[in-house]
């Protein structure tokens, strides 16, 4: 591994990367250490990964790792994802005999208590062998607690997704998301005396995006206005180099003056393909300027939590081929991570 300025050391804010057990050992583990103070698990705890194919509740071996691994190098662990439409199984949206739930009074019941439930386990299973959150050997800080629930169209009212949980409950499940995560994670698992030791965000994609951004904005208003304990407004920031830098700016001031903090929970920079040596010095400097809004924003109000880039190597990455990482396939640090770090060789 190279013999880097650490990023993490270039930023006044927690750095995080989205990983799964391959991270966790030989040369990526040691570039990850060098660089990140935090990990979020890319895949392994999002809602289907907690359940078996006969819908018990059970940890992931992956998720294990990720803890295991966190715990051992005193990293943070950025919990992803308590309640998404996606990756959660079939069965959730269903009675026991299999057929779909509705918005039926009673089925509302049923689903209110599924959730609570889910969450619930989460926590406890967690809380178990970490110990209580907040308490030095429990790595976990915070949590996804909804994730992508603001549609991409403008839905009449309310902006929301149609989603699964959307048409059983209505917005109700994402003020329900949250009262039981604080109830969980804050309360009944958390250690003596710690206020508030896990930090519960909602999470979206566009959020740089106007019309987006505004619904974004008006749900976060009407959560905080019914006291629905959401501590932080996570961007995921997928973006591209056609993506104004200047819109990753006015994304994070749009909610500068509510009481949350913010998270930049998904970033990656796609070049287009194919990838040329031209692409990938641009890419450079969009993770230059990038950074540097990120330095930016928190200097101006201290509210940046953690910046995460959703994964360590190219070649690991969901975009793969649009080489978007800091690193390349073979662990090397690429135009982004010197632009990221303000370094000016390379770029
Ligand atoms: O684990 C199976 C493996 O057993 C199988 O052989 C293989 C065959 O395709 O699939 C593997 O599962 C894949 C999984 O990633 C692990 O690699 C899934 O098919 C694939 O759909 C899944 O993709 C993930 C995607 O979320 C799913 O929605 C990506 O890795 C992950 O980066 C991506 O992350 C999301 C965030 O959670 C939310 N925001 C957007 C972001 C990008 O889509």
């Amino acid at each position: 591994v190279q013999d880097l300025v650490p990023l993490r050391d270039t930023v006044d804010f927690p750095l995080g990367v989205a990983i799964d057990s391959r991270e966790t050992s030989g040369a990526a583990s040691e570039l990850l250490l060098r660089h990140f103070g935090q990990v979020t698990g890319e895949n392994h705890m999002k809602v289907e990964a907690w359940y078996d194919a006969q819908q018990r509740f059970q940890r992931h071996a992956e998720a294990t790792a990720l803890l295991d691994y966190a715990q051992a190098n005193d990293l943070r662990l950025y919990g992803h994802v308590l309640v998404w439409h996606s990756q959660s199984p079939e069965w959730f949206f269903e009675r026991e005999d299999g057929t779909a739930l509705t918005s039926s009074e009673a089925d509302k019941a049923f689903m209110r208590e599924r959730l609570r439930t889910h969450v619930f386990d989460v926590a406890r299973s967690i809380a178990e062998d970490y110990g209580p959150y907040g308490s030095d050997t429990n790595p976990l800080v915070a949590w996804d607690v909804v994730n992508e629930v603001v549609s991409d169209a403008n839905e009449p009212g309310d902006g929301l997704r149609r989603s699964a949980w959307y048409s059983i409950l209505g917005e109700e499940y994402i003020h329900l998301a949250f009262r039981y995560a604080d109830e969980a994670f804050n309360e009944v698992y958390a250690a003596e005396g710690t206020d508030r030791p896990v930090a519960l965000f909602i999470n979206d994609y566009n959020t740089e995006q106007g019309a987006k951004q505004d619904r974004y904005r008006a749900l976060v208003e009407r959560l905080l206005a019914a006291g629905v304990p959401v501590d932080g407004v996570g961007h995921q920031f997928h973006v591209s180099l056609t993506t104004p830098v200047s819109s990753l700016t006015v994304a994070l001031d749009r909610f500068a003056d509510l009481p949350v903090v913010q998270a930049v929970t998904e970033l990656d920079v796609t070049v287009g393909t194919p990838v040329t040596e031209a692409n990938l010095v641009a890419q450079g400097h969009y993770y230059r300027d990038a950074f540097d809004v990120f330095r930016d924003f928190h200097a101006r109000t201290g509210d940046m939590y953690s910046v995460t880039v959703w994964g360590l190597t190219d070649n690991r990455s969901w975009r793969s081929t649009q080489a978007p990482l800091l690193f390349d396939g073979a662990l090397q640090a690429k135009y982004a991570y010197y632009g990221a770090a303000g370094l000016d060789e390379g770029v």
